[in-house]
């Protein structure tokens, strides 16, 4: 079999950037590991920036989006006591974001590439990115125990932190830069309605919280914990109760508790992998760099990867020049860093630290007293929260 693309992966990156390509007549096959039912049933963070969703739109992937998405203006930073509101949309000259499950975003770019007959093999075993540093690429893989082989021009490597592109590369061409939290979230999805109709980020000597949502009836909220806990030692109860005592009064005493469906503790990391580009092979999303969802940038970095990967795509197809695949790595790179950054700095501004103590505490409150009274500080804040231009 022939294409002009494989794609590794079919999470957000991976079928965002085979909608792109497909509607500009680029012929592409997506291959995963798993099942598109499991790939359903992974939860996520839900914060889109308006590129993200001027980029879903424009696939054909907008209209439930558009009915069920909730538009957010403004969110909480919450210390001391106290929630402070940042007014996200004036702050930024006019931006605002989306809040829309990443499990449905996923569920819509699936229905749209479907709707176009394009073809996805889940369930392959075995995904191999071969002969990439050369002009003559391709992929092999196993399914129901026959080998296949898929020739191509390039290779899209958007199979996730663990998967297989990143790791085909010879270690002495890669670089990568790591951080590793002292720290994780535990989430929880309980069908109550949300605290406040805004997300309330809240800094408290007991660990932050963030109380976030998925409608106006579903609630999506977490807490920091040590990463070693088990899923197993946060009965409800004990969840409800810490959430309570890291919220200002006010909305500890309006929480709506109730029956949880979904838990699970995530760690938190940043990571970046330089470059992005290995030959005819291009890494884009979690496959190149990991965020922690402080800020949730993960989804909306993936976007922007692969925005430019398919403008670099296009352009060699329908002007046969190389510039933009040249250019891939360096310009995906200069806004993954701001995003790593940002994301690395609203962590480290909101979270408990084991070693840094009182004075920590005492220089994050200082930061947020700033940020919020600061007009300068808070736009900040906000052009980075509603996302830098791409
Ligand atoms: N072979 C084939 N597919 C693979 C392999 C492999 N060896 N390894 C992983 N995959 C698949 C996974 O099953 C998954 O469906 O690649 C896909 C990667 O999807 P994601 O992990 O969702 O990564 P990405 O599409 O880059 O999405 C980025 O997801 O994790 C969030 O914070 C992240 O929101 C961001 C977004
Ligand atoms: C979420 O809704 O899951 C969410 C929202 C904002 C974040 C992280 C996660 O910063």
């Amino acid at each position: 079999m022939r294409t002009q693309v494989v794609i590794i992966g079919s999470g957000p990156s991976g079928l965002l950037l085979g909608q792109l390509l497909s509607r500009a007549g680029i012929d592409n096959v997506i291959l995963d590991r798993v099942s598109k039912e499991y790939i359903l049933n992974r939860v996520r963070a839900g914060v889109l920036e308006e590129g993200t969703v001027y980029l879903l739109e424009k696939v054909g992937a907008g209209q439930r989006l558009h009915r069920e998405g909730l538009p957010h203006d403004g969110f909480t930073l919450a210390f001391n006591g106290r929630g402070h509101r940042i007014d996200m949309l004036n702050l930024s000259g006019g931006k605002r974001v989306m809040v829309y499950g990443q499990t449905e975003v996923t569920r819509d770019l699936m229905d749209a590439r479907e709707a176009t007959g394009t073809i996805t093999r889940y369930e392959a075993d075995k995904v191999t990115p071969r002969e990439f540093s050369g002009e003559t690429p391709y992929v092999t893989y196993e399914k129901d125990g026959v080998t296949h082989r898929i020739d191509c021009d390039f290779i899209a490597g958007c199979d996730g932190y663990h998967g297989v592109s990143r790791k085909s590369v010879p270690r002495d061409a890669i670089k990568e830069f790591e951080r590793v939290y002292p720290f994780g979230w535990l989430g929880i999805l309980a069908d109550v309605p949300p605290v406040s109709h805004e997300l309330i980020y809240a800094n408290h000597p007991r660990g932050f919280a963030l109380c976030s949502m998925r409608s106006e009836r579903r609630s999506r909220y977490y807490v920091q914990c040590p990463v070693d806990d088990k899923v197993e030692d946060w009965s409800d109860d004990r969840f409800w109760d810490e959430i309570r005592r890291r919220l200002p009064a006010e909305q500890a005493e309006a929480l709506v508790t109730g029956q949880s469906f979904e838990k699970s503790l995530a760690p938190l990391r940043s990571f970046v992998s330089e470059p992005m580009r290995f030959g005819r092979l291009f890494l884009a999303g979690d496959a190149a760099h990991i965020v922690p969802p402080t800020g949730a940038k993960g989804l909306n970095l993936a976007a922007s990867d692969v925005h430019y990967l398919s403008e670099a795509l296009i352009e060699y197809y329908n002007e046969k020049s190389q510039a933009g695949l040249d250019n891939y790595s360096q310009k995906a790179l200069a806004r993954v860093w701001k995003a790593v950054r940002f994301s690395w700095w609203m962590t480290t501004m909101m979270h408990r630290f084991p070693d840094t103590g009182e004075f920590g505490q005492r220089i994050q409150e200082a930061e947020l007293d700033y940020l919020i009274h600061s007009p300068a500080a808070s736009a900040a804040l906000a052009e980075n929260y509603v996302g830098l231009p791409f």
